[in-house]
């Protein structure tokens, strides 16, 4: 695809060799990341960082991403405040932010919100999660450190085995991950939610479809045997129709340092999209794992940024100039990135 000037909506966009792409690019992006060099590649431009439901990582990363290019942000997270509240429509909201910005990135609790806005918008628009539907930014940073933590076991994304855990019906980083996976080789999912939490009918067919092996199961322990990898969510609480339906469910699956010795390989990487529900009712991803080797939920944070600084680097079409005129950070740093 040509990522110039592209809105980044779905992971149906992508073939592998854009996912590359954008892997390329983040590796690039270390340097700038990590505070060793500053660039002032995109200096002058706006960032329009509009956020409608609740985020901490995802904006923040975004934001941040952007400043690192030497760009600028300019951030609305509050539905209360916007115009949205007066009656204002999608179409009418993005042809006038877009006149204000350079790129926009959008969350917003209704699936298909995001694709509607950007086709009304003058600037490319990244979907930053839109209801329980996609959220592609997070899917390519999942799987950049599948990739990551994989390499460093030589073992490959083609032919790995995954289980993904949790509310799969809501989740929109699971759906994005697991389409995003389509684009690989024979991979071993093994789905392990309540049965009314199922992962959609639709992607499950894909997958089938494109060739992965799939087993769906509730019974977390047993599903647990022989993944490269684990992927937790957390009970998507806001899109039940009340509080106590999703306390049926919070606290069913979950994963510490016991089950993990008692189920996992030794190898197994540890993932969760965060934030994890740490409330002892919900608990789905112990604090007793914090310091595991294969606990890579913070290696996930961190590639997020090297991933969204790519995305803006291509979509603004600055990927082969950030090095021009870069320059070494000038204020005292401690390494704090692996
Ligand atoms: C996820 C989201 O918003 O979908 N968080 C994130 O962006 N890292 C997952 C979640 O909220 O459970």
């Amino acid at each position: 695809m040509d990522f110039r000037g592209a809105h980044i909506i779905s992971v149906k966009q992508f073939e592998r060799e854009d996912v590359e792409k954008v892997f390329e690019v983040a590796d690039s992006m270390g340097p700038f990341a990590h505070r060793e060099l500053i660039t002032k590649v995109l200096e002058g431009a706006i960032l329009g960082n509009m956020f409608f439901e609740p985020s901490t990582r995802t904006r923040v990363s975004f934001g941040c991403a952007f400043n690192l290019l030497g760009g600028h942000v300019r951030e609305t997270t509050d539905i209360e405040t916007s115009s949205i509240v007066k009656g204002e429509s999608l179409y009418d909201t993005a042809r006038v932010l877009s006149g204000y910005s350079d790129v926009i990135v959008m969350r917003h609790p209704q699936a298909g919100s995001v694709e509607e806005f950007s086709k009304a918008s003058r600037v490319p628009v990244i979907n930053g999660g839109d209801g329980a539907n996609e959220h592609p930014s997070q899917a390519l940073l999942d799987l950049y450190t599948i990739k990551k933590e994989l390499d460093s076991k030589s073992l490959q994304i083609d032919g790995m085995s995954i289980a993904m855990v949790g509310d799969l019906k809501h989740g929109r980083t699971v759906h994005s991950l697991s389409q995003l996976l389509h684009l690989y080789k024979s991979i071993k999912f093994t789905l392990i939610s309540p049965e009314e939490l199922k992962m959609p009918r639709k992607i499950v067919d894909s997958l089938t479809k494109a060739g992965h092996t799939v087993t769906e199961t509730d019974d977390m322990e047993s599903g647990l045997n022989d993944n490269d990898t684990i992927y937790l969510t957390r009970i998507q609480e806001e899109r039940f129709s009340t509080k106590l339906e999703a306390s049926i469910y919070r606290g069913r699956f979950r994963l510490n340092q016991a089950i993990y010795t008692r189920n996992c390989q030794p190898n197994t990487v540890i993932m969760h999209p965060l934030p994890r529900d740490s409330r002892e009712e919900a608990n789905e991803l112990d604090h007793d794992l914090n310091q595991h080797p294969n606990l890579a939920i913070f290696r996930q944070t961190d590639n997020g940024v090297l991933i969204r600084m790519a995305l803006f680097a291509l979509i603004l079409n600055v990927a082969e100039k950030v090095n021009d005129n870069s320059m070494a950070v000038g204020w005292y740093t401690e390494k704090r990135f692996n």
